[in-house]
């Protein structure tokens, strides 16, 4: 039940600290050789990230934390282009699907199984197609999510990939005990910084959405480890809201959708701190649009930020910043709630897609 939430989305956003703290009590003794060797899988060289929507963010946010941490270079690929896309032998596919019942993600893995890839499987359900077809399976533990937009179960799949990379990371020596031990600790924190994440997203979100709910669209902007996150967060408002967001890198604007910027275009920012961020906001400013910034709390500097901007603790920096997908999330459901959509159940969209 939904108990005193007013829908199943606030309930499974504000769950997202303790689906945390539980993967953790429950994985995280074993993080390093003990996770990996049951899988039976060599270290790989290459990686080929494979889902769907908010799965395939969450796979790219962990393919990131083993490029960045072990070198390891991934490909991803949406579940429904893998039959069109040269892969690279011999790649460990990991396949991400909360549900493990996506048509499209059970095609690619018969596709992957055609080309003779190991797959190890991230999903939310043990008892799923994908859970049967796939080599090696790490149960992300979110509980079950009921609202269709994904919001638990993508941080649950990002928390519990990345223990499969540090323990992949181990097992191939790139990782010793002493670095495991550190960044397991570092790991165990991000279930403070989704709590802090939730108390700032409800004491500044509200506020925004008055001067933002009848814009007809909106522009996300990340770079390295945040641009799926503006990715997702983009993904986010237009499935609850049912209006246009475009996710780009920010370096990109110049190419081309800086043409879309007018006086109060929303831009709303994941914000690294960087110079290059920075100019970035300031060129977007300058042609009148209505910057809003997640980030860190040194990187809210009011000469930057709207008078409203978003404070988050400083995260985990070689997760990348995991925290800032919980304000996008308030931020989608507070502009769909104020619009009248049905937060729980967006128009046109079904929890599992089982058809192509
Ligand atoms: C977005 C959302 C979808 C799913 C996608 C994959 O909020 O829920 O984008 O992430 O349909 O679903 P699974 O993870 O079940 O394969």
């Amino acid at each position: 039940t939904r108990g005193l939430h007013p829908d199943f989305m606030a309930k499974e956003i504000e769950q997202q600290p303790e689906v945390v703290a539980d993967f953790m009590a429950t994985w995280g003794p074993s993080i390093g050789r003990k996770l990996w060797s049951p899988f039976g899988l060599a270290m790989p060289r290459h990686l080929t990230i494979v889902g769907c929507g908010t799965s395939l963010h969450a796979g790219r946010a962990v393919a990131q934390v083993a490029a960045r941490l072990g070198g390891i270079p991934f490909t991803s690929i949406e579940a429904s282009e893998v039959a069109a896309t040269t892969t690279v032998p011999g790649s460990l596919a990991v396949v991400l699907s909360q549900s493990g019942e996506t048509a499209d993600v059970l095609r690619a893995v018969d596709a992957l199984h055609g080309r003779s890839h190991p797959i190890l499987a991230l999903t939310n359900n043990p008892h799923s197609a994908l859970a049967r077809r796939a080599q090696a399976v790490m149960i992300c533990r979110a509980g079950p999510e009921i609202g269709v937009a994904a919001t638990k179960t993508f941080t649950a799949q990002v928390v519990g990939g990345t223990a499969v990379v540090l323990s992949m990371l181990a097992a191939g020596g790139v990782l010793d005990r002493s670095d495991i031990h550190r960044l397991v600790t570092q790991l165990e924190s991000v279930a403070d910084l989704m709590a802090y994440a939730i108390g700032a997203a409800r004491g500044s979100v509200p506020d925004l959405v008055p001067a933002l709910v009848d814009s007809p669209g909106f522009v996300f902007l990340g770079r390295g480890p945040g641009r799926v996150f503006a990715d997702e967060g983009a993904l986010k408002l237009k499935e609850l809201t049912y209006r246009w967001a475009e996710s780009h890198a920010a370096g990109e604007l110049k190419h081309g959708p800086l043409a879309l910027i007018e006086h109060g275009t929303p831009v709303i920012v994941v914000d690294d701190g960087s110079d290059r961020l920075a100019a970035t906001i300031e060129e977007v400013r300058a042609r009148g649009a209505r910057v809003l910034s997640i980030g860190p709390e040194q990187a809210t500097i009011p000469a930057r930020t709207s008078t409203n901007a978003h404070g988050l603790a400083r995260g985990v920096d070689w997760l990348g910043p995991l925290e800032s997908v919980v304000g996008l999330q308030v931020l989608a459901r507070e502009l769909a709630v104020a619009l009248g959509r049905d937060v729980d159940k967006p128009r046109n969209l079904a929890k599992s897609v089982t058809v192509e």
